[in-house]
């Protein structure tokens, strides 16, 4: 900004000068305005940066992360099947099928609604990668039509042990769902997270696109025709992962994401004939997580009924759009009664204790994704405390983000890396122990617990881009590693960040523009 002095300043009136002054204040004032406003692009290259920390294999030549190494390199061997690659979903080395697929839906839809941002960001390509490394587990794992390999390696032992994914020598038992073993919970998640992801890669990778919906295809089928909640099959995730909403919400969340992906009539029609006996449009719910998806598919097809897609089924998809805005309106406090979420003093959406900010960032995601949805037809949302319109709604999920990245109570961002003040004591096994890279020296299963886990210094690597579980309701917080209900950080919490962060991106940017544009400072 060449502002400066111009060389007829000297000459000019006093009222002109004053009015420059005057101008000069207000441009510093914007100045620093945005100077205080979080910096999202920084917070999105950061948490597609977490996704190559969690990274389970064979890490490849352009790994950004360099306090990890190659791991699980023998996964499925003793089955017979090759399970390398995936990611482990937490803290810990066990790769659980259910919140991995989620994870991948999460990422495909933001880069679904946001990939021009994301773009514009210049992070693109690094949310393909982060998406193809869970989609090319996928394929490895579904090896036959009606067989989709569910988890790798086993909780209870995996968590008595306090090692490097590096050195893990751990059980790496694999558990899959088949015709006589069903889990459709998984199938469709893993189904949604294929086909949405074949819409990504559509244009830039066409025959991996393909590839995907005709997976996403097969697992649907499966998951439908053979009934049955996953945990009953795989006793093990019980304890970790079990499908507490059952299964109905994931079959209407794949034949949604797969009559995206298709435009086949039938994916549709699926949604409307089971949208009673499924729950799709009798559950209210105010969650919406790796386990309940009913919000994001009443929130999808709110979307159809606003593009008037599908006028002859209005009435079904009436009836998902008001549980849609049940759900909204309970984010922003505008439900009647008690039916909204509960906040914590400084603002932030409080679900439960347990790693509460995953429901907050999938919040942040649906309310934006809605606001634009609302924009775009031109509507506003009726809830009982009065009309909210698309702005509203943005700034809700703003306030959320914010809060995420540092405006909050304990002045600490629960994006780990980002700003100056952060968790650093996340529970994560590879963060807390020296990198491999630097000392390659075998640490053993209890070893890791007495020389590393139980340390009150700073973890020595820094799990950028991780969103941990977050504060209590109280908005404290407490960075210990035992605590791990709130410093364990899980790949579905930062994942729709990344759509959210590319939209309030684009959102700053253009505050800047407008800004510099403004008559009052380009008179200048
Ligand atoms: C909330 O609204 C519903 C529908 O209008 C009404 O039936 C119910 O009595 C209201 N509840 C409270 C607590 O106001
Ligand atoms: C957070 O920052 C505010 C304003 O700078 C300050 O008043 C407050 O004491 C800080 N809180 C903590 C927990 O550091
Ligand atoms: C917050 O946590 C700290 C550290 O555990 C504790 O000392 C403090 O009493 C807590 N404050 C509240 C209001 O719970």
């Amino acid at each position: 900004m060449e502002m400066k002095k111009s060389p007829h300043y000297g000459t000019l009136t006093k009222t002109l000068r004053l009015a420059l002054q005057w101008c000069l204040l207000l441009l510093i004032f914007t100045i620093s305005a945005l100077a205080q406003t979080p910096n999202y692009a920084d917070a999105l290259s950061k948490s597609l940066l977490y996704f190559e920390a969690q990274r389970s294999g064979r890490l490849p030549y352009n790994q950004r992360i360099t306090w990890r190494d190659h791991s699980g390199l023998t996964d499925g061997l003793e089955q017979g099947v090759d399970l390398v690659g995936g990611y482990y979903d937490a803290g810990d080395h066990v790769k659980f099928g259910l919140p991995m697929a989620f994870t991948v839906t999460m990422l495909s839809w933001s880069v679904i609604e946001y990939g021009q941002q994301i773009a514009g960001a210049g992070e693109l390509e690094h949310a393909l990668e982060a998406i193809k490394w869970g989609t090319d587990y996928f394929i490895k794992a579904h090896t036959s039509p009606n067989v989709l390999w569910a988890e790798v390696g086993d909780g209870d032992t995996d968590h008595y042990c306090w090692q490097r994914p590096e050195d893990m020598t751990t059980s790496r038992q694999a558990y899959r769902v088949d015709e006589n073993n069903p889990g459709s919970d998984l199938a469709g998640e893993t189904a949604a997270a294929m086909a949405a992801a074949s819409i990504v890669f559509k244009k830039s990778n066409p025959h991996y696109s393909h590839l995907l919906l005709h997976h996403a295809q097969q697992l649907f089928e499966f998951g439908d025709k053979y009934r049955g909640k996953y945990d009953a099959s795989v006793g093990v995730v019980k304890s970790y992962y079990a499908s507490v909403s059952g299964y109905m919400d994931e079959l209407l969340w794949g034949a949604l994401w797969l009559y995206k992906a298709t435009d086949n009539i039938e994916y549709f029609k699926y949604v409307i004939s089971k949208a009673h006996c499924f729950g799709g449009i009798g559950w209210a719910i105010t969650e919406f997580s790796w386990d309940v998806k009913y919000a994001g598919v009443q929130i999808i097809a709110a979307k159809l009924l606003m593009e008037e897609k599908r006028k002859e089924h209005r009435h079904v998809l009436e009836k998902y759009q008001s549980k849609a805005e049940y759900y909204i309106c309970s984010c922003l406090n505008k439900n009647n009664g008690s039916n909204n979420v509960d906040r914590t003093p400084g603002g932030l959406l409080h679900v439960r204790q347990w790693n509460n900010m995953q429901y907050v960032s999938s919040a942040a995601f649906l309310l934006s994704v809605y606001s634009d949805y609302l924009r775009h037809s031109n509507q506003k949302l009726n809830c009982h405390r009065g009309p909210v319109g698309p702005d509203e709604l943005l700034r809700f999920a703003k306030a959320q983000v914010d809060y995420i990245l540092g405006s909050n109570p304990m002045n600490l961002s629960y994006l780990v890396g980002y700003g100056p003040n952060y968790p650093k004591r996340v529970h994560h096994r590879g963060a807390s122990i020296v990198s491999y890279r630097e000392n390659k020296g075998f640490i053993g299963c209890t070893q890791g617990y007495d020389n590393w886990y139980s340390r009150l210094e700073p973890n020595p690597n820094v799990v950028v881009g991780a969103l941990v579980g977050g504060p209590d309701c109280q908005d404290n917080f407490s960075d210990e590693r035992g605590n791990y209900m709130q410093t364990e950080a899980c790949t579905y919490n930062t994942a729709p960040l990344v759509g959210v962060f590319a939209k309030l991106n684009q959102l700053e940017d253009q505050l800047f523009q407008q800004n510099q544009n403004s008559p009052l400072i380009a008179s200048y």
